[in-house]
């Protein structure tokens, strides 16, 4: 049996810098506001002439095609995770074959949000090791400026939001003790209406209506402090879970790259594993929550930054809606 491992990582973020002052002149909310609660101080937003997610998808991936030093033609299956796809269906991974010019080879969305990378990495992960395929893309891709209320309505949502793709191959090989070493996968759809977008959704006959535009189903709808709560909860013990099943321990990760939803969140779960906080990710400050991107895209500047180094163990970690959490575990 092959292990897989990464061998490309890339992101792709729009041009467009919105500012925590650009908001302010659109709703009713502070720059002060969104740093004290969140650590955002700007994102990305699309443009929407260019920009679609599986456009921003394929250029994050020949960022990691280039890193593996492979063509697309050398891709053997894409693994695409988003919650704003290009099309209601079909999923962002076929257009984006398109954008790649490697048409014919699998193409797979997976609808996870938060977690939906981590999602795809573990599915990639069972590809390889089972010797289906030996170089996989895994997608992460977001165009949440499309679907954000930006009004004061939506304010509590809207201003934690950005753009951006993030993408990486995962490489069959014959290496021991290297690459992906565990994913620990989660889900409680007790708490599906805690953070979601109704419409367009079957839940409702039709699957969008006039009143629902009006009544703003069409936006997500988040119960911040309740999501807070279990994120807190949740992160650390996922992780933990995936040191125990590789007999592990937190004191010999070298790097946790979590979830970029909230600075506060990522200090708390920091703080709840007992880590220095250069162990402990962050980004968020320059893009918002990417969602499905925000792994891969900060997997890539720690890298920039030669926070990654051969052999690092890192942990990848992640909660959002579903509730969904998970988590992977990978000598570098
Ligand atoms: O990635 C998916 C997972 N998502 C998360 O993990 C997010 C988890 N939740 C959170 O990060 C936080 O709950 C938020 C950042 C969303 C909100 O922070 P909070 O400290 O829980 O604030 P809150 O919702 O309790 O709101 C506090 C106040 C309210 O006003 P009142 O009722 O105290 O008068 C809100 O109306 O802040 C108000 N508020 C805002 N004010 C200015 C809410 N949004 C805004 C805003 N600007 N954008």
């Amino acid at each position: 049996m092959h292990n897989s491992k990464i061998t490309g990582v890339g992101k792709y973020l729009p041009e467009k810098i919105v500012t925590n002052f650009d908001l302010e002149k659109i709703m009713d909310t502070s720059d002060a506001w969104i740093r004290e609660r969140t650590g955002i101080i700007e994102r990305r937003f699309v443009n929407p002439d260019i920009e679609t997610t599986s456009y921003m998808g394929a250029e994050a991936s020949k960022k990691a095609l280039k890193m593996a030093g492979l063509k697309p033609q050398d891709i053997d299956f894409i693994i695409f995770a988003t919650l704003s796809a290009d099309y209601f269906f079909p999923g962002a991974g076929c257009p984006m074959q398109i954008h790649l010019g490697i048409p014919g080879i699998g193409a797979m969305d997976i609808r996870n949000q938060c977690t939906g990378f981590l999602y795809g990495l573990a599915t990639a992960d069972q590809f390889i090791k089972t010797g289906m395929y030996k170089n996989i893309l895994v997608v992460g891709s977001e165009s949440h400026s499309a679907g954000l209320n930006m009004t004061t309505q939506g304010r509590d949502v809207a201003v934690l939001f950005g753009d951006g793709a993030g993408a990486v191959v995962l490489s069959a090989t014959d290496e021991k003790n290297k690459g992906i070493l565990v994913n620990k996968l989660h889900a409680d759809g007790t708490y599906a209406r805690e953070l979601c977008v109704i419409n367009p959704g079957s839940f409702t006959h039709p699957i969008v209506s006039h009143k629902d535009i009006d009544e703003g189903t069409i936006y997500p709808y988040m119960n911040g402090k309740y999501v807070f709560k279990h994120a807190i909860t949740r992160f650390p013990e996922v992780i933990l879970e995936s040191l125990e099943s590789a007999g592990l321990t937190i004191g010999e990760v070298d790097l946790v790259i979590p979830h970029q939803a909230n600075q506060r969140i990522t200090e708390a779960v920091q703080i709840r594993l007992g880590l220095p906080k250069e162990k402990v990710y962050s980004n968020i400050h320059k893009y918002g929550n990417t969602t499905a991107a925000s792994i891969p895209i900060a997997m890539t500047d720690a890298l920039e930054e030669g926070l990654i180094h051969d052999n690092d163990l890192i942990s990848l970690a992640s909660f959002g809606s579903g509730f969904t959490w998970a988590a992977s575990l990978l000598k570098w």
